[in-house]
């Protein structure tokens, strides 16, 4: 029997009394679901008299449309409707959110490459697919610009994003630069990339009179929703968003883009349900992306290498059609001890889509920055990279003069450097070999921040004892499901194969976006929550019955334990879910629960950090750079599954990889159109690009976040590879990249 098998059947018996299933490496309960291929994505409902849609993308980068030819596309077998900005319903403008500025076909306005200009809806997937190319768009085109740069004078200065301004400054820092006897001054860029989850967006739309349900591949139904609402001017509640299972999203998902709205304008055209599966081109302009940035970053320290002065100025590409902030200084405002530190970021808006929150949106890439710099100024120092970042360790948060909730960063460091073997390195460049490759390593630091948004849950115990927990959420292929199983069955006492939990459908109690790693916290901890308030009713029905062997105890006397309560002091004293249930004459009984908006980060600097260490071979002739080993130490809190959350650790430091050697959306400057949008020429990693990977979590406890203790392990993890790996490449090499993405001849100066 295999480990994962034994646990499995020792949890399914029930954890016995004080045992816990948080934090153990339980097998996904949906894992059966998704390799038999019966786990239903937004693609696969099969709805009767479905029909399927094509989008039509403008093919020039700024202009008006002046014709729309459809004549040979209408008469193309199968066709039923092309709908263009010539034909299209009026539907109401939405002036808030991440979605200002989506192409609804409201007018003849093309405002970048590959925006949605039309939609063919056809009897098959194939006969809209290739009508599609026969509808002729005659445009007047105008000139565009596409090209990111420091261009001063373009320069905007970005509005608030979730209520903070990027900027920040405390010190003085003319006077920490003339304190530096020891400073370094240079600019580092990072591309623009594409998310490119495996499943592409995909949504399913029908309409039963004047209600919607829409079957999407969403990271926020109950945004998406709201945002259908508002576009179709109906009630909230006439609109359904189902989202059981999806492909990855790193933030793509995470917002409503045009392609759902015009499925469902289409499916309320043609009165038939609609699917519109976005091909992977489709994805590269008006789903988001990560813009590109230029950041210079300054730091300048005493002899000794404390530091005086930090200043981290940050350009990212925008869009015409609506801003979108990438805060590259967000970690340099608190990572490091110093008294004189200003982070900037302002925007260059380009014809193109609008930019996106993509895995750690300013982090990670302003991390690129910050620590490269960091690295920097070690080699120039001559000290070394960890010694460095201890000198300026931060006890608190000293952007906020407020304390961190908790903070394990010195133990990633010290526990990363052991198990990677950091002791062993030359500090010189070109020192270290395996007989004609040159090797290199490198480390960096990794910081995310600690948010919980309002959510919302359910908790019912049914008849029989067993439970049914249900929140709206969704589960982006992290593990949702199951570590909301774990939770439940935590509170509850219960067996895991005891709790159902549903999710993923606006039907169920409202819960938030899932991004910012932030499921688990908000909707984990609603969970938590729902199952205290439904142990509480349960208490209250024993306290108060002279039948209850609980009769008469005090409320805090008594305990959940094994699916039922008993007495602290007695354990005779005891009564199962069922039996209380049965004795009161209930089917079952709900709890619910809303948890707080987040209240402690006014008075705690709340964030997950960690550290990487990053080893590569590279061929001194070819300059071909092998990232062979890689070690990352995480401090997150408590971990609800050391399975699934090591995993969501692989996957950051697999995306940073990607971000450091392959990943970059070229664009061609003449025409304002992606060149590479495929998987062809736009590469991820594949499994020759990732050595073993050394994931794991330092003990962590932290009573403060929130009411799990957990901290959110989706984007930490990928926040200071590319920075780790950059600083191998010059230990390796002596030769500093400080453009992304790093490839062979950046490398062979
Ligand atoms: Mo994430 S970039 O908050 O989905």
């Amino acid at each position: 029997m295999s480990d994962d098998k034994r646990l499995d059947n020792a949890l399914s018996k029930g954890a016995p009394s004080g045992v816990s299933v948080l934090g153990q490496p339980v097998n996904r309960v949906d894992g059966r679901l998704k390799v038999t291929g019966r786990a239903k994505y937004s693609a696969e409902f099969q709805l009767p008299n479905m029909t399927y849609a094509v989008l039509l993308q403008s093919t020039i980068t700024k202009g008006r449309i002046l014709e729309v030819d459809i004549s040979a596309a209408e008469k193309e077998p199968g066709v039923i409707k092309i709908i263009t900005y010539k034909n299209a319903p009026k539907l109401n403008e939405t002036k808030s959110g991440w979605e200002n500025g989506m192409s609804l076909l409201q007018d003849d306005k093309v405002l970048y490459n590959r925006q949605n200009i039309g939609v063919i809806v056809a009897e098959t997937f194939e006969a809209a697919r290739d009508a599609a190319p026969l509808v002729v768009f005659k445009y007047a085109p105008e000139k565009f610009d596409v090209v990111m740069r420091n261009e001063p004078e373009l320069l905007v200065t970005p509005a608030p994003q979730f209520g903070r301004l990027p900027d920040n400054k405390r010190g003085d820092i003319d006077q920490g630069l003339a304190q530096a006897a020891v400073k370094i001054s240079e600019t580092y860029t990072t591309p623009t990339e594409n998310h490119n989850p495996m499943e592409p967006h995909a949504t399913t739309a029908n309409w039963n009179g004047d209600r919607l349900v829409v079957y999407d591949s969403s990271q926020g139904i109950f945004g998406e929703r709201q945002k259908l609402a508002t576009i179709f001017g109906m009630p909230v509640e006439n609109v359904r968003v189902i989202s059981h299972f999806i492909g990855g999203g790193f933030g793509c998902k995470g917002s409503v883009w045009s392609h759902v709205p015009l499925c469902a304008m289409a499916a309320r055209e043609v009165g038939r349900p609609v699917r519109l599966v976005l091909s992977r081109a489709n994805n590269y302009g008006p789903v988001g992306f990560r813009p590109a940035t230029i950041q210079n970053v300054t730091i300048g320290s005493d002899k000794n290498g404390k530091f005086t002065v930090i200043r981290h100025s940050g350009i990212n590409q925008s869009a015409h059609v609506d801003d979108f902030t990438e805060p590259t200084g967000s970690t340099t405002n608190f990572l490091y001890s110093c008294a004189n530190v200003e982070t900037t970021q302002r925007l260059l808006r380009l014809d193109n889509g609008k930019p996106t929150f993509m895995r750690a949106p300013g982090e990670s890439t302003g991390s690129f920055a910050l620590e490269s710099a960091v690295d920097e100024l070690a080699y120039k120092l001559n000290i070394d990279p960890i010694e460095l970042r201890m000198k300026n360790y931060a006890e608190k948060d000293e952007s906020r003069n407020v304390p961190y909730s908790s903070k394990a960063l010195a133990e990633c460091y010290k526990q990363g450097a052991e198990r990677f073997g950091w002791s062993r390195r030359n500090q010189a460049p070109r020192s270290m070999r395996d007989g004609n490759v040159l090797i290199g390593w490198g480390m960096a630091s990794a910081t995310y921040p600690v948010h919980r948004m309002q959510s919302s849950a359910r908790a019912t115990i049914l008849e029989n004892g067993s439970a049914l927990i249900q929140a709206g959420s969704q589960d982006i292929g992290t593990g949702t499901y199951t570590v909301m199983t774990q939770i439940a069955s935590n509170a509850l006492s219960l067996p895991m194969k005891r709790v159902q939990f549903e999710s993923g459908d606006t039907k169920l109690p409202a819960t938030a976006v899932s991004g910012g790693s932030t499921t688990v916290s908000s909707t984990g901890s609603a969970i938590k929550l729902a199952c205290d308030d439904v142990l509480d009713k349960l208490t209250d029905l024993c306290l108060k019955d002279s039948g209850s062997p609980l009769y008469g105890l005090l409320k805090e006397k008594v305990v959940c334990r094994d699916g039922g309560l008993c007495s602290v002091e007695d354990e005779n004293k005891k009564e199962s879910f069922a039996q209380i249930l049965s004795r009161s004459k209930l089917k079952s009984i709900e709890g619910f629960a809303k948890n707080d908006p987040e209240e402690e980060s006014k008075n705690y600097s709340m964030h997950s950090f960690g550290a990487h260490f990053a080893e590569v071979r590279i061929d001194p002739e070819l300059g071909s750079i092998r990232v062979s080993r890689f070690v990352t130490a995480i401090g997150a809190g408590q971990i609800i599954n050391a399975k699934t959350a090591r995993s969501q650790l692989n996957g950051g430091v697999i995306a940073g990889i990607g971000m450091v050697l392959l990943e970059e959306t070229l664009m061609d400057k003449e025409h304002g159109r992606v060149l590479n949008a495929d998987l062809g020429e736009y590469h991820v990693p594949v499994h020759a690009d990732i050595p073993v990977i050394d994931a794991f979590f330092v003990n962590e406890v932290d009573h403060i976040i929130n009411p799990v203790g957990a901290k959110g392990i989706g984007e930490i993890s990928i926040v200071g590879v590319a920075a780790a790996v950059a600083n191998a490449v010059y230990h390796a090499t002596g030769v500093r990249v400080r453009d992304l993405p790093i490839t062979l001849d950046k490398v062979l100066t």
